[in-house]
Order: structure tokens, then sequence, then C-alpha cells
């Protein structure tokens, strides 16, 4: 089984890509192939709208998000961590968002399940408007999104590493990667069964 981790902070070791990695953390536990992608050390350029990928279904713009096509593929569960800018996801996380339209008719990630984290500097400093951002991209690709303990992970931090200071955060960031993992699975079991049924 394959999950992916997108991390939306354009700052290395940013807060939200530490809790992203602790999201991470059961499905490396129970065997998982994880593959992660940090805006940190990736170039992925905005849509600009040239609509070529209406005749091809591919992207024209040659950049790292070609292997985030693959990703989307590929994986099984996906989940997205963002920090808070001005109430909204960061303007790297939204390039990957955006540039899902070129592979949209292929619907790569529909029945597949999600899970987001949001990390802002104050408290009700946006944080549910960006999980609800990621959440409408979300289901715009099917995904199907699943909660932490209480929705989806908010956080309050500010400097790279603060959120290390915040033993229950990283836990929750836990929960929602096992609640992920969980229903991950059980869908999978489903289908054999179903396969079995019908055959
Ligand atoms: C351009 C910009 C806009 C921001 N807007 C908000 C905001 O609207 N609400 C908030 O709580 N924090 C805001 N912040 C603070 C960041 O969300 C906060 O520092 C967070 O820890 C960043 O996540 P990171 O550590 O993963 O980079 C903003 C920071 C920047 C650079």
């Amino acid at each position: 089984m394959n999950v992916i981790g997108i991390s939306g902070t354009p700052r290395k070791k940013g807060n939200s890509e530490i809790l992203l990695r602790h999201a991470l953390k059961p499905f490396e536990h129970n065997g998982w192939n994880v593959k992660t992608f940090l805006l940190s050390e990736l170039e992925i350029k905005p849509c600009n709208a040239c609509n070529s990928c209406r005749e091809s279904g591919t992207c024209i713009i040659n950049d790292d998000m070609q292997g985030i096509y693959d990703a989307f593929r590929w994986c099984n569960a996906i989940i997205i961590s963002s920090p808070v800018y001005y109430l909204n996801v960061s303007a790297q996380l939204l390039s990957i968002l955006d540039r899902h339209y070129a592979v949209h008719i292929e619907k790569p990630l529909e029945g597949k399940v999600g899970g987001a984290i949001a990390v802002g500097n104050a408290p009700s400093g946006g944080q549910v408007t960006t999980l609800n951002a990621i959440y409408a991209w979300m289901l715009s690709c099917g995904i199907i999104c699943v909660p932490g303990e209480l929705a989806g992970v908010k956080a309050v931090a500010d400097k790279p590493g603060d959120i290390l200071n915040q033993e229950n955060q990283l836990k929750q960031a836990e929960i929602l990667g096992f609640n992920i993992l969980k229903l991950t699975k059980t869908l999978q079991e489903k289908n054999e069964s179903d396969d079995l049924i019908n055959t």
C-alpha cells in the first residue's frame, strides 16, 4: 500500500512539514511505501491556463509536478499539510492543487483516502478555512476526507520547529494518519471481498 504526503511550506523543517512527518509515522510502522513531497525543495510553477491539457491530458510545464502526477496515480492515500497564509493555503501548495487540472478527466485520486493539516501562528488564525480549502480540493478530486480526533489537524506555531514543543499536536497528527490508514485498509479489504463475490 502506498501513501503520499505533501508539505506546503516553503520553509525547511517548517511546522507543517514536521506535523506531516508525524502523520506519516503509522504508515511507516505498518510497512507502507511512503513518498514525501516538500515544497521547500521542489519547484512547481502555477497553472498558466494554456489549456493544452484539454487536448493531450498532460501538462506541458516540465517541472517537479510531473513526479507528483505519477504519485497521484500510485498512491492509495494522501495527506496534505499547509501553513496558513492569509487564511488560506500557501501559494506553493495552491500551484499543486491547480495543476491537478491537467489530469482531472483521468481522476487519478478518485476513491482514495485523504486528510489535512493546517498551521498558523495565531489561534483562530484561519486554520479552519485553510483545512476547508484543502478538503474542497480533495472532494473535487473524488478523495474521501478523513478527520483526525477533531476534524483535521489545526495547529498554532510560528518559528520553524516550534511545534516540537507541543506533544499533543504531534499526537493529533499521528491520530490523523492512523485514521487514514485504517479507512484505506478497510476499503481495500471490502474491494477484495467484492471481487471474490463477483468472480
Ligand atoms: C505570507 C504569510 C501569511 C501568513 N498569514 C497567516 C494567517 O493568515 N493566519 C495565521 O495564523 N498565520 C499566518 N502566517 C503565519 C504562518 O502560518 C505560521 O508562521 C506557520 O507556522 C507557518 O507554517 P510553517 O512553519 O510550516 O512554515 C502567515 C505567514 C506568512 C509568511
